[in-house]
């Protein structure tokens, strides 16, 4: 990765590059279950629940670009799970393989760890092998696969999930 790239808070105007990020990824893959991307207005909502929680939501940007963005959310919203914490890390297509995801997963574990967060889950597109390679290399074990959950692209997908303790 070259060295002019960032890391630094989410701020609102980062909700276009978001917004486009993610279209990329509902629209072209199976990696994200939404089937329709959200807008900016949808975007704003989503990161506005996030900011108003205090959740950590993470910034990579070259040359006042934003190429990428990762945040720990809850990992289902019923009361006993508010210390286990779910990841989403996504970088414009342009930006994979060069390190951004390993800045940001690097970065992301410790704010969510400072968050008081105590397990982190990854649900991850069984087929999706850079995505599963990351979190293994940051030492997630996989501790969960569930088969035909999702059908996107006329096609059922399964999904694994895996979980490092923070
Ligand atoms: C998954 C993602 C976040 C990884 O970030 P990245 O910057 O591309 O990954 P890095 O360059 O930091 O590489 C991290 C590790 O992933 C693995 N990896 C990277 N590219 C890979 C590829 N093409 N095939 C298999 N493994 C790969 C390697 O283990 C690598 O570690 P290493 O370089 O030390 O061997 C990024 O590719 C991405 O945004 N993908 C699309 C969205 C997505 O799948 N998000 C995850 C769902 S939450």
């Amino acid at each position: 990765m070259s060295d002019d790239t960032i890391l630094r808070p989410f701020s609102w105007s980062d909700v276009p590059a978001i917004t486009r990020i993610y279209r990329h990824y509902v629209e072209h893959t199976a990696i994200t279950f939404d089937t329709e991307a959200p807008d900016e207005a949808g975007i704003a909502e989503k990161y506005a629940g996030l900011m108003k929680l205090g959740h950590p939501v993470i910034i990579a940007e070259r040359e006042g670009r934003t190429i990428g963005y990762a945040y720990a959310s809850f990992y289902r919203p019923r009361a006993a799970y508010r210390f286990t914490c779910e990841d989403s890390i996504y970088l414009d297509p342009a930006e994979k393989g060069r390190g951004v995801g390993t800045r940001l997963l690097t970065a992301l574990l410790e704010q969510s760890r400072a968050h008081g967060f105590k397990q982190m889950l990854a649900v991850i597109t069984a087929d999706t092998a850079n995505s599963i390679a990351i979190h293994e290399k940051f030492g997630f074990e996989r501790v969960g696969y569930y088969r035909s959950v999702g059908l996107k692209f006329d096609r059922w997908h399964d999904i694994v999930h895996l979980q490092k303790a923070l």
